[in-house]
């Protein structure tokens, strides 16, 4: 069993909580939050504790409470509080930090030098697995037609940046990406091929928050079978597709 805390406990934090929680390979053993709201607080029915890491040497915190991987859902600066105990005591890493500015990045990746780190701007499975499919297609069928067609809640006012980074790994541009807004759709992604007699349709559509915590799953699942080094969430989902290859 694999045991975690959890850096980051807000929306997306929470609903990581909740996967890792449930799921029988990991023992979650701690989240910690900038401040903690109370003393002895502890997740909602469950005796796991939550920290701010305000209040606590990270340190003697990681003596008394130890774990073999870290999962961060927090901020971008974060990295810079843990990094040093990650690189000493070689525990793995599975950022899902979305906004690193360059100095950051840099120093996430000096991590892999020391211990396994994946480091995923976008840490769903669904849409990881849509991205790698459609790149696959793409170069089979070079001649098809594509474009992507993304569908969100009517507030959202920008392209999706998942649509975006769609339409770049296929060398689409953003004239080729179509927004629809309409009601309260949580985040639905297509990417149709036009061939000229049949069309291919890969769809991805967002549920609940849950499936990042589902993406961090994988990925610390995977990560514990590699070598030292920096990931991406590529790497992970072609050394199973190569698995299951060499299985065949
Ligand atoms: N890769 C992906 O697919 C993916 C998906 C979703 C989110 N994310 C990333 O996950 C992060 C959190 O998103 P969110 O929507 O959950 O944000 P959020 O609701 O604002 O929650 C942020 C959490 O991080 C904690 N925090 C902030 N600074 C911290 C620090 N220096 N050390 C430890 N904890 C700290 C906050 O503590 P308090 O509770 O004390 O304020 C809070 O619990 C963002 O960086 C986002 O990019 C990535």
């Amino acid at each position: 069993m694999i045991r975690v805390g959890l850096m980051g406990y807000g929306k997306a934090g929470q609903a990581v909580a909740n996967v890792l929680k449930a799921d029988p390979r990991f023992e979650l053993c701690w989240v910690a939050r900038r401040n903690s709201s109370a003393e002895g607080e502890t997740l909602p029915e469950s005796t796991i504790p939550v920290i701010g890491l305000n209040g606590v040497n990270l340190s003697d915190w990681l003596d008394a409470h130890p774990v073999d991987a870290l999962v961060d859902f927090s901020k971008p600066d974060a990295v810079f509080l843990y990094g040093e105990e990650v690189r000493k005591r070689e525990l793995m890493l599975v950022s899902a930090i979305s906004s690193y500015s360059e100095d950051e990045l840099d120093y996430v990746r000096s991590l892999g030098a020391d211990t396994r780190v994946l480091c995923s701007p976008n840490i769903t499975v669904g849409i990881n697995f849509l991205i790698l499919a459609a790149k696959l297609l793409r170069d089979i069928a070079p001649f098809a037609d594509v474009e992507v067609l993304e569908q969100h809640f009517r507030e959202k006012p920008e392209i999706s940046g998942t649509a975006r980074k769609i339409a770049q790994s296929l060398s689409l541009d953003d004239s080729q990406i179509t927004s629809l807004r309409l009601g309260g759709i949580v985040g639905h992604h297509e990417v149709i091929f036009g061939f000229p007699y049949q069309t291919v349709r890969l769809i991805h559509d967002s549920i609940k928050r849950e499936a990042f915590g589902t993406g961090a799953a994988f990925a610390l699942s995977q990560l514990a079978a590699c070598d030292k080094g920096m990931y991406t969430f590529d790497d992970l989902l072609m050394q199973k597709v190569r698995a299951q290859l060499m299985q065949a």
